[in-house]
């Protein structure tokens, strides 16, 4: 995928709908450190990130616990286009962190949506483009044990258990799972896939849910 430096048509587009606007919603973005007033839903989107991204990568590193600076991964996650972006609106309000760090193999370190976002497909769009970035390979990831949320989305993406990691968060193990090469994709996810190819650098999510 092409990293956008300079506006496309959609998010043209998205602009000229938030001038449009009339209403006010004040939108949450990461435990409330953000809010906008004059933003109407509009149709999902997903992004490669780039560098112009990595503060609200490192933000969203931070509200999962992370404790350590991985600036350094980040930047070269970043370098790599293995960061994704996502939202129902301008700025982003999910975002996807993976890498080839898990035996040479790649690994989603990381999916947050953001609360007000969650349950409207954004993390399986995030999903879907990841998937598509490695694609013919097997991908990893992990979530405690404790996170059901997050096993449920995978499960329904066709992720195996791969084996348990403890002593990472005291008293809640770490699982992994494995996806075999994507070969089979659902017509939702190769229409999204024949857009993100094609298409400029904001890809919007068909049939979103919100
Ligand atoms: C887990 C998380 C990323 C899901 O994001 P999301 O955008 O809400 O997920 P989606 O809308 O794409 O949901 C896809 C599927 O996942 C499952 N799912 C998502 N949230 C769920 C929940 N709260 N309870 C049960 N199943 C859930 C469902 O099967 C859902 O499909 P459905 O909505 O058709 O039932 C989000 O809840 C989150 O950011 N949690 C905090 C961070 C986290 O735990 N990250 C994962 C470990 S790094």
């Amino acid at each position: 995928m092409v990293i956008a430096s300079n506006p496309s048509p959609v998010a043209d587009e998205i602009a000229q709908r938030r001038k449009r606007a009339k209403g006010t919603k004040a939108v949450a973005h990461l435990g409330g450190l953000r809010s906008r007033s004059n933003a109407m839903a509009l149709a999902m989107w997903t992004r490669t990130a780039n560098l112009g991204d990595l503060a609200y990568c490192l933000k969203a590193e931070i509200t999962i616990g992370v404790a350590v600076d991985r600036t350094k991964h980040l930047q070269s996650a970043l370098a790599d286009g293995g960061c994704f972006v996502g939202g129902r609106f301008q700025d982003p309000e999910g975002i996807l962190i993976s890498a080839e760090t898990f035996f040479s193999r790649p690994f989603v370190s990381l999916l947050l949506v953001e609360a007000p976002a969650r349950r409207c497909g954004l993390a399986s769009a995030l999903m879907t483009v990841a998937e598509a970035k490695y694609s013919g390979r097997q991908m990893f990831t992990s979530t405690n044990q404790s996170n059901l949320p997050m096993q449920s989305l995978l499960q329904g993406r066709g992720y195996l258990p791969a084996g348990v990691v403890l002593y990472l968060d005291p008293g809640d193990p770490e699982l992994i799972f494995m996806k075999k090469a994507v070969a089979t994709l659902g017509s939702r996810d190769v229409r999204l896939l024949i857009r993100a190819k094609a298409g400029p650098a904001i890809h919007p999510v068909p049939g979103g849910k919100c």
